[in-house]
């Protein structure tokens, strides 16, 4: 029973339910690495989920390809309309043909920190984490702007 109630706490630490929680885990800083420790072990991207019309493996559109999954975190499943709330992050996941991972793009919503385009901390990571960009690169904001009344976010058409 002992261990069971330690693990209970244990659990409840991990999912970090108190202020600036980010669905689960603490909200980080809009900085890259802050983000990637966030993404990769606070609140691990493989865990959440994905928006209802963009499931699993799909074939790229974009530069970053061929394949590409992407994950929400809560914040950003429970928006029903853009804006999307703000602790919303979305990862997408870079892909070769064989599933072998390439990269990372990752959007992450942080209020006050762009609010000219969309309050939009923008970061593309080698698989291992290295910081590619970070911040406001031009080129991502102005492709993504041409869904900037969908908030940016180029997967997912809210109705
Ligand atoms: C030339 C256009 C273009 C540029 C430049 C671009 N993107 Fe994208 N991005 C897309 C498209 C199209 C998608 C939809 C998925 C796909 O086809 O890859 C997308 C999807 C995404 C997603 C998934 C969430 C969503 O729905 O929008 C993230 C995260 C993302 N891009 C981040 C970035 C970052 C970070 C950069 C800059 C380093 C960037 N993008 C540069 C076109 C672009």
């Amino acid at each position: 029973m002992k261990v069971l109630l330690v693990c209970c706490a244990a659990l409840a630490l991990l999912l970090g339910t108190g202020p600036g929680a980010v669905g689960q885990g603490k909200a980080p800083p809009p900085e890259a690495k802050a983000l990637w420790a966030h993404i990769t072990q606070g609140s691990p991207y493989t865990s959440w989920g994905s928006w209802p019309d963009y499931q699993g493996a799909q074939r790229a559109r974009s530069p970053h390809g061929p394949m590409n999954r992407v994950f929400v975190n809560q914040a950003g499943l429970d928006s029903a309309k853009p804006p999307v709330a703000h602790g919303t992050i979305e990862v997408k996941a870079v892909e070769n043909a064989q599933g072998k991972l390439k990269g990372l793009v990752v959007m992450y919503k942080f209020k006050g920190y762009n609010p000219k385009a969309g309050d939009w901390f923008w970061v593309r990571y080698s698989p291992e984490g290295q910081v590619m960009a970070e911040g406001k690169p031009t080129g991502c904001i102005r492709c993504h702007s041409v869904l900037a009344d969908n908030d940016y976010i180029m997967v997912h058409y809210f109705r």
